[in-house]
């Protein structure tokens, strides 16, 4: 079989998927333009799996710079984490956004064409079912209604992959559909690292515990949840990561199609107790205080996680405390 191309390999999300891959003894070609990661991913990569990989240093807004990688490689499927990713960001510069993000995969999936290449999975988000009409989420829920730029190329790519299927349906495309990814590599050699200060409440959490940032801000204690704070599905990422091998096998072993899975736990766990949870599992302080709600905030996600576990065999094995003590060790070896 061919080889893998990962776009963004170099990543959060990215780079644990690419442990899992050279795991399991798969080639993979990784592009990344290290836009919002580091080239020392890559060596770490490297250190985990004892194994190699083919990198390209370009953008894959870089249409001849795509091809040549085509070219040069016999590739089989493609997995695309390439993109912008911050929420707030995205509404300061929608269309850094939408060129970046849209752009991009029309050029990769224009380049697939042409190569003949036809296997292409895809990092969508929850945020696409915008504010759910109900919890847990299905896949059969109402997507639209997204609060951001950001989660808007996430449902725009999720219809030009829809429509591209429409006329050619020897394609076969997973569209994946995170919840909110978490946790690191358990060897602590690869995690998420912001630059800035973090939008999200781990990474936010960790540097907080790490004495870098001063205190959490709550964002509101006053939505209609088990404790007042909202409540989201974190998932382990080298959990998520895995769920990657099982779209691909299924991308090469049934018939043609366009499939989308929930890939989350199913648990919605609030942020008091996520919060409570890190504390306790690495015995560290993190103070924080009660503040307005987040703008585009909603109260409640969490999956149905069903789908993916019948139709994938997934299923997330690690817990809020692996969640915690990971994320922390990937945070203190950063210090
Ligand atoms: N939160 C805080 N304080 C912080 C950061 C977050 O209280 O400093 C709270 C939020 O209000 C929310 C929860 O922690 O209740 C989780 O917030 P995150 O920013 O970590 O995650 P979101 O659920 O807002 O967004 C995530 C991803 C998006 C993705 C979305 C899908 O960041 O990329 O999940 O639902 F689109």
């Amino acid at each position: 079989m061919g080889k893998i191309l990962v776009t963004g390999g170099a990543g959060y999300i990215g780079s644990h998927t690419v442990v899992e891959l050279l795991n399991k003894g798969e080639e993979v070609v990784i592009i990344d333009n290290f836009s919002n990661s580091k080239k020392e991913v890559l060596d770490n990569i490297k250190k985990i799996t004892n194994k190699d990989f083919k990198f390209y240093e370009i953008n894959y807004l870089d249409r001849d710079a795509v091809e040549k990688v085509f070219e040069e490689n016999d590739i089989d499927s493609v997995i695309n984490f390439a993109g912008y990713k911050a929420v707030g960001e995205s509404v300061q510069k929608p269309l850094e956004y939408y060129e970046n993000n849209i752009g991009g995969a029309v050029i990769l999936l224009e380049t697939m064409k042409k190569y003949n290449v036809k296997k292409f999975v895809f990092s969508s988000s929850a945020t696409v079912y915008g504010n759910p009409e109900k919890v847990p989420i299905t896949e059969e829920s109402k997507i639209g209604g997204t609060t951001n730029p950001y989660g808007t190329t996430k449902l725009y790519i999720e219809q030009i992959l829809q429509d591209l299927y429409k006329s050619d349906n020897t394609w076969d495309i997973c569209i994946l559909r995170y919840f909110n990814p978490v946790g690191a590599h358990e060897s602590g050699l690869i995690g998420e690292d912001p630059k800035g200060i973090p939008n999200n409440l781990m990474p936010y959490i960790t540097k907080v515990a790490a004495g870098i940032l001063p205190e959490l801000s709550i964002f509101g204690n006053d939505y209609n949840t088990k404790d007042g704070t909202g409540v989201r599905d974190y998932i382990h990422v080298v959990d998520l990561a895995k769920g990657h091998l099982l779209a691909l096998d299924k991308l090469n072993k049934e018939d043609n199609g366009i499939f989308i899975y929930n890939l989350g736990t199913g648990k919605g766990y609030s942020v008091l107790e996520m919060v409570e949870t890190f504390k306790k599992v690495n015995n560290v302080d993190v103070p924080y205080k009660i503040a307005p709600r987040r703008e585009g905030d909603i109260a409640e996600c969490y999956a149905d996680p069903s789908k993916a576990k019948n139709e994938l065999g997934f299923e997330a094995t690690k817990n809020l405390e692996d969640m915690c003590r990971d994320g922390w060790n990937y945070q203190k070896k950063q210090l």
